[in-house]
């Protein structure tokens, strides 16, 4: 096995519905990065379908992890180590990463790293510092990683190569994305919601609508886990909010706009945002602008109170939801004001990828911190 070489790391992510390989040399040169994207199979559900889902990933994997190290200009054999998602995410989705990556690490001889896919959104952001050279973060960092699936804050720290993390804050209910998701279905807009609702907000008036911002007024009582060194907790919730655009399209009388824009949408092949946008009057523009403007303020307004209580310097925001144009405008204003250094992946390893994962395994690869052959995909597992 080629441990003391340079690092040349074959990552392969498939823990949601996106089948994906990347080639990162040293976790900080990305030498490929595809993405196989399952959203044109999904999207007649309004969501993601378990089943479905592992399906597509079976029928991608294969040449997905041909193209990325063809793209690459590398071979099965030019590299040093294998790296997967281990999970959190569906079970038969990781399982399908899983087992073609222990295949190959079988049959290649190469060892093999299991990755947290929240630690792999984390060095993202790590990945693209490192190729822009810049090596020199302050510590500790709070990173804010919010998707689809999760909305979780984390207290980073890094010793030597290894790195540790603490959950100071995480959703008690939907996540972040999962709530653009519901809210932009709830409407009669496509999915994945938050792409949409992204720009069509630009379009809306983010004043019109007062949403009250989620509150958190008591412990979470059904979490026994959580020891007093874990307090103070930066928690979120978004089903209040969700529940609070369903009762304005209900008072307002929106149902029959929202199902002729549905009906309007289903005859269109690929529609437009532009599309979308003819499709909505200027009042669902400002509900839009004023949900997606509540949900960013309160990302914000938790994450710098949270660095505030840790005296971090330095954050990170990752996760398909940090490709939101507003969220990211926010946090550098807020961040600015507070003399916090802000930190985003590139949009396109915000959503999930695989150089993520292949740079996240790169410290373990260099503490020889192996899988052994009988792991298995672990979908709640939790970052620590
Ligand atoms: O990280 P990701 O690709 O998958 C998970 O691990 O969940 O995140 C997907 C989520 C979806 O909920 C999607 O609606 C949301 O990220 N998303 C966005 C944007 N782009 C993707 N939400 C708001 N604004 C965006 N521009
Ligand atoms: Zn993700």
């Amino acid at each position: 096995m080629a441990s003391s070489s340079s690092g040349i790391i074959l990552g392969i992510e498939s823990s949601c519905d996106e089948t994906a390989a990347a080639v990162v040399c040293a976790g900080e040169t990305m030498l490929s990065n595809v993405v196989f994207s399952q959203i044109p199979i999904h999207q007649p559900y309004g969501g993601v379908v378990p089943e479905l889902a592992s399906r597509e990933h079976l029928r991608a994997i294969v040449p997905v992890v041909r193209k990325a190290l063809a793209d690459a200009g590398q071979t099965y054999q030019s590299l040093d180590a294998l790296a997967v998602t281990q999970g959190p995410g569906l079970a038969g989705a990781l399982l399908v990463g899983i087992s073609y990556a222990k295949s190959l690490s079988f049959a290649l001889d190469k060892p093999l790293i299991a990755v947290n896919h929240l630690e792999g959104h984390i060095h993202a952001v790590l990945l693209e510092e490192r190729q822009k050279g810049n090596h020199s973060l302050h510590f500790p960092v709070i990173a804010l990683v919010v998707s689809g699936g999760h909305t979780h804050l984390y207290l980073a720290e890094q010793r030597e190569q290894s790195w540790s993390y603490r959950n100071i804050g995480r959703t008690r209910d939907d996540a972040a994305g999962e709530a653009f998701d519901k809210v932009a279905k709830l409407l009669g807009l496509g999915y994945p919601g938050g792409p949409l609702i992204d720009k069509l907000s630009t379009f809306g008036d983010p004043t019109a609508v007062k949403f009250a911002s989620p509150q958190l007024k008591h412990r979470d009582r059904n979490d026994k886990s959580m020891e007093e060194e874990d307090w103070p907790r930066f928690d979120f919730s978004y089903s209040g909010i969700k529940t609070a655009v369903l009762r304005y399209v209900e008072t307002h009388g929106l149902q029959a706009e929202i199902e002729t824009r549905r009906n309007q949408m289903s005859r269109i092949s690929k529609p437009t945002v532009e599309d979308y946008r003819s499709a909505c009057p200027q009042a669902t523009l400002d509900l839009i602008a004023s949900f997606q403007r509540t949900i960013v303020e309160d990302l914000v307004r938790k994450t710098l109170e949270a660095s505030r209580n840790y005296e971090a310097a330095t954050l990170f925001v990752t996760g398909g939801v940090a490709a939101n144009n507003e969220l990211r405008r926010h946090f550098e204003l807020e961040s600015h004001k507070q003399g916090i250094q802000v930190y985003f992946p590139s949009r396109s390893l915000s959503t999930d990828n695989a150089a993520m994962i292949a740079a996240a395994a790169y410290p373990k690869f260099v503490d020889k911190d192996f899988a052994p052959m009988d792991f298995s995909a672990e979908p709640a597992l939790v970052l620590r």
